[in-house]
């Protein structure tokens, strides 16, 4: 674009924005959503905003921010080197049921009284989740419940919405003369994106991390929640995710993560899940309050150790190579006990769980 265009449609966007007519409420939606009157300039205007995988992840977090969510995880996935998955999950107000078919279409927002204002600029146009929609193709809502949070997740081919190529490393931070952190360099990539969010709001909790690291990120803070709830502490909402610390089991846990979070896992990570092999991840945050004066900080600190030293987790200090010794030497003592009773046995399964090993022996007839 030329420098002169530039300026021109920076111009017909602050017209339009000031412009009365063009603010105007076309339909009004209830529930404080309208849709708004625009002008096909700006609506093309918007569709420029999203030129890259690090717009979409910007506009989601956003949206997440300004519906006052305390916590908000982005998973970020790579599929087969090509297809970027993102879900975006929060605890914020959620939408109205009766406006969930709606977010996706043209100058609908709740926004229209308070046009808001962030370091991005100014917003509030109902524009974010069209443009994406039209430019990604895949983005759906995945849940959203009023007072409990909202999941959006889209996939995005990066051969038509490309990304920074580097996406581990976070930016370089320094503090200014006025004692105020700010990013000081490093790739526009999605680190960047959510570092400046943190910077801003220093509230909202935000987290980064593939599918398994967010499931096991909400799995912990769900136990959390639950914990104080049943200690009799009164707590403020329930988020989407506060059914998950209940559940104990891998198929389970995979259908909840997948049905009701938008979150892809196998069944061998949501097992890994329950297990504390996946640790649950450190907030962007947490990272850069303890970290902040390093100069290269990457995504890989944002992994917690293991829990294996955990207290409570006995069970863990085994290895899987101890629990193979086991189990072989569970099988071999079991053949002369089996050949009295006519009875043969599968190989042993051994699953850890806190301080105790479950051992299961399938059983058969014995053939001759
Ligand atoms: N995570 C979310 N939580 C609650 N409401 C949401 C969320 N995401 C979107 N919405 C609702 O959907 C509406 C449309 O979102 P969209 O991003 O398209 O427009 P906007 O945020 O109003 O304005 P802009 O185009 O400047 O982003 C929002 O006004 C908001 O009411
Ligand atoms: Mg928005």
């Amino acid at each position: 674009m030329r420098e002169a265009d530039k300026g021109d449609d920076l111009l017909d966007f602050v017209k339009d924005l000031t412009d009365p007519s063009t603010l105007a409420v076309e339909e009004d939606l209830g529930h404080g959503y309208v849709r708004l009157r625009v002008t096909e300039a700006e609506r093309r205007q918007a569709l420029q905003d999203i030129r890259s995988v690090e717009d979409v992840v910007k506009e989601l977090v956003r949206n997440a921010r300004d519906a006052g969510a305390r916590h908000i995880l982005v998973s970020f996935q790579k599929e087969r080197g090509r297809w970027r998955n993102i879900c975006v999950l929060d605890d914020g107000g959620g939408i109205p049921p009766e406006l969930h078919s709606k977010i996706f279409e043209a100058r609908v927002t709740s926004k229209v009284k308070d046009v808001v204002s962030d370091h991005l600029g100014i917003h509030g146009r109902g524009m974010a989740l069209y443009s994406i929609k039209q430019v990604v193709g895949e983005v759906d809502l995945v849940g959203s419940e009023l007072g409990r949070g909202t999941v959006i997740r889209a996939r995005i081919d990066t051969r038509s919405v490309p990304e920074k190529k580097d996406q581990s490393t976070f930016p370089k931070l320094e503090v200014n003369e006025d004692g105020i952190l700010q990013v000081a360099g490093g790739p526009n990539n999605v680190p960047r994106v959510l570092t400046e969010f943190v910077i801003q709001d220093g509230n909202v909790e935000i987290y980064l991390g593939s599918n398994a690291e967010i499931l096991s990120t909400l799995y912990h803070l769900s136990s959390e929640l639950r914990k104080s709830w049943a200690g009799g502490r009164e707590i403020k909402g329930r988020p989407l995710w506060f059914e998950l610390g209940g559940i104990r089991e891998g198929k389970a846990l995979k259908a909840f993560a997948w049905e009701r979070l938008g979150l892809a896992v196998s069944e061998r990570n949501a097992f890994r899940v329950l297990e504390y092999e996946i640790p649950p991840l450190m907030s962007i945050n947490e990272l850069l309050r303890s970290g902040a004066d390093d100069p290269c900080i990457r995504r890989s600190d944002l992994h917690r150790p293991t829990r294996a030293d955990w207290g409570e987790q006995l069970a863990r200090r085994l290895t899987p190579q101890d629990l193979k010794v086991l189990a072989a030497r569970i099988a071999e003592a079991f053949e002369t006990i089996g050949d009295k009773c006519w009875l043969s046995t599968e190989q042993p399964v051994i699953k850890r769980r806190k301080d105790r090993l479950i051992i299961s022996l399938r059983l058969h007839e014995k053939e001759d």
